[in-house]
């Protein structure tokens, strides 16, 4: 079977096609008179809101796949506006056809997008296939692109880079001079010429025409949908945001993928819905746009609450999304190395977190240069997160030799005085392979050290997880790094609220910044990391607002940042040591330093890094290295001995600065 998962660039050439449908702006929501007015009000406070939102939040075509527009880097987004029955779109379908074809491996994502509100889903796909449309079709329910793009015209096509900026609106081409007067040649192929002009780099030389069509219909309150079902609207939602969690065997606390489950957590998901808590997603409005980004729209978080003030309607079944299709097994496909845990490690049934590191000898007999790393949990409903780490010294395994249980217990880290970080895994993630030919160099002979963060479900546990590497081919050369920014010389004096912690690096080269990992302990609160150009200009790199240390995941930037030699990254870190902290493990408010302990605190970023030049890769990871060492040449001496202090005692050392 053909798994859409598996197909997230929008290639849609190789597969069969998938197919679509629309519906009306936002209107189309319109409940009842009481919520309707609510919904309103909700999504006109929110609206401005929402375009700030990146495009690259997932979305549900007419055959339950999910869409993530625009995140594997392309150029540009096609939103072509049709309707079943409009003849005019109708016969731009094969056009549309070889346009979506022609452009997709030139770096643009084409979509169909009903507009017609009375279209359900069942009748969308038919259509689909009677006319055979081979892109991805969407029904917009929740009116996220007609309410962005506000089109006038069906068909009318609406072209947007990443950020959402217009670079082409009108006709697909001329062929039509006004409605129901018969077609003529095509002399001005609008389209095809914008989409070559971008595809090319170039300006777009006829960046506006008028649409020539049928008239989008606003949808008029007195024929507004009785009700928004869940068929219609909520389905879809948890469908491209909520399942990949929510379903048997994964994470989430239960299934919401029937009407059944998801009646019987409605009002509980209507708060975690209100109030952000879910889908989990922590960075702020300003931070760049990330992969893998399931946050709900204002318009969204307002049908939720709509539709269950509204008495949970279930709807048409011909409304109802197709099933969504995960693959199975691993998701990049078979790893060229696997390391499961030779026994299984026992998670007991009440107690507070366990943070273990598990080393696993890779028996590599030549240093490799490894492109991504996927996990799998043995019992996703104990692991919360997973990281993964290289350790050439062995210290890691005397740790591990040192107690009986699989693996050791650390805190904040693995306890190593030098390692290789190779990422980490949190639920709702996609592993994503480095760019082509570049790779992270793993050692000949190094143990891979897994971090696994259990949380006790209330009964006993076993888990047996399992990593998988992927190399790259043999012709890849290009390194890719990673760099830390922090500064060890932390204090947080007892009882401050708000203590503000910073620190800064320059970059001593041109850099390719691909992705981000904040890290804090329990006192963390806000984590903010920005870069100073040269020029005077400045960039967002991640702001996170309500930092939970339970929730660290790496985030993946959508496209690469592209820093010159001479930017100045800095961090801000904001703590809270007062006794209201409901976080601090010290009971009484005490002086905090740096360490890795549970009562210590860190504050630091990560990112992994290509050189513009490749060549520049010794200087920019060894330039890096001194100048974290330098932060803390203390910290590093009292590091150094208590890791000796530890090998002749067998204790896992905890290694903290004073
Ligand atoms: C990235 C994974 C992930 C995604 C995506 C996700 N959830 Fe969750 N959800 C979880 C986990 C894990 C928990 C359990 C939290 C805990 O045990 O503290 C949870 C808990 C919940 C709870 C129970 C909250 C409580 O009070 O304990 C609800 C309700 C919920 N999720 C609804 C949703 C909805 C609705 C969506 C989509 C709009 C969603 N979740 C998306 C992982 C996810």
């Amino acid at each position: 079977m053909n798994c859409p998962e598996l197909n997230r660039a929008g290639q849609f050439t190789t597969t069969r096609a998938r197919r679509l449908k629309v519906v009306a702006a936002l209107a189309i929501c319109l409940i009842t008179t009481g919520a309707a007015a609510l919904l309103t009000r909700a999504v006109r406070e929110m609206s401005a809101d929402s375009s700030s939102l990146p495009w690259n939040l997932p979305l549900v075509d007419v055959d339950g796949a999910v869409h993530h527009p625009g995140e594997t880097g392309c150029r540009a987004l096609a939103f072509v506006f049709v309707t079943t029955r409009c003849p005019i779109s109708n016969r731009a379908i094969p056009e549309l056809n070889r346009l979506a074809r022609e452009f997709a491996s030139r770096g643009i994502e084409l979509y169909g997008v009903h507009v017609d509100r009375s279209v359900t889903r069942k009748a969308a796909a038919a259509h689909r296939d009677e006319f055979d449309v081979q892109f991805p079709v969407l029904l917009d329910e929740a009116g996220l692109i007609l309410q962005r793009l506000q089109p006038t015209h069906t068909p009318q096509a609406i072209v947007v880079d990443p950020q959402g900026t217009v670079l082409y609106s009108g006709a697909i081409d001329d062929r039509h001079v006004s409605p129901a007067r018969g077609s003529r040649p095509v002399e001005n192929a609008w389209l095809r010429e914008a989409l070559a002009d971008i595809a090319d780099g170039r300006r777009v030389s006829v960046p506006h025409t008028t649409p020539i069509g049928c008239c989008v219909e606003p949808p008029k309150p007195a024929e507004q949908p009785a009700a928004v079902t869940y068929t219609r609207h909520i389905a879809p939602i948890f469908q491209a945001h909520c399942i990949v969690c929510h379903r048997e065997g994964d994470v989430g606390p239960f299934p919401l993928d029937t009407y059944a489950e998801v009646v019987r957590h409605a009002e509980q998901i209507r708060t975690v819905v209100a109030d952000r808590t879910m889908p989990p997603w922590k960075p702020a409005a300003g931070s760049p746009h990330f992969r893998d980004d399931l946050r709900l729209s204002p318009q969204q978080i307002a049908l939720v609450d709509a539709w269950t003030a509204a008495g949970k309607v279930e709807g048409d079944p011909d409304d109802l999304p197709p099933p969504r299709c995960f693959p199975q097994g691993w998701r990049l496909g078979p790893p060229d190395l696997v390391l499961e845990l030779p026994e299984a490690f026992a998670v007991p049934a009440d107690g507070p977190d366990i943070y273990q590191y598990f080393v696993l000898p890779t028996g590599l007999t030549t240093d490799r240069l490894v492109q991504a790393v996927d996990f799998q949990p043995g019992n996703a409903q104990v692991v919360h997160h997973a990281g993964f780490w290289f350790d050439q010294s062995g210290d890691a395994r005397e740790h591990d030799e040192a107690t009986p249980a699989p693996g050791y217990t650390n805190f904040g880290g693995p306890g190593l005085a030098q390692w290789i970080g190779l990422g980490n895994w949190t639920p709702g993630t996609t592993p994503q392979r480095l760019p082509p030919l570049t790779g992270r160099l793993v050692p000949a002979g190094s143990d891979l050290v897994l971090q696994v963060h259990y949380h006790p479900s209330g009964k006993a546990e076993s888990d047996k997880p399992r990593v998988g590497l992927y190399f790259a081919p043999p012709e890849a050369c290009e390194l890719v790094g990673e760099i830390a920014i922090g500064d060890m010389k932390l204090k947080i004096p007892a009882g401050q609220k708000g203590h503000v912690h910073r620190a800064s690096y320059e970059l001593p080269v041109d850099t390719r910044l691909l992705d981000v990992y904040p890290h804090m302990h329990l006192l963390g609160k806000e984590i903010r990391a920005t870069a100073h150009l040269p020029d005077g200009s400045h960039r967002d790199l991640i702001h996170v607002t309500n930092w939970d240390y339970a929730w660290q995941p790496r985030y993946a930037f959508c496209q690469p940042l592209e820093l010159p030699r001479g930017t100045r990254i800095d961090l801000e870190c904001v703590y809270d040591n007062s006794a209201d902290n409901p976080f601090a493990s010290n009971t009484k408010p005490r002086n905090v330093y740096w360490g890795e302990g549970s009562d210590d605190e860190m504050g630091l970023v990560y990112f992994q890094v290509l050189p513009a030049n490749p060549q520049d890769f010794d200087r920019l990871t060894s330039d890096n290295l001194s100048y974290y060492k330098r932060t803390l040449r203390d910290f590093w001496r009292a590091y150094q001995a208590r890791m000796a202090n530890a090998r002749t005692t067998g204790r896992t050392p905890q290694f903290r600065a004073r």
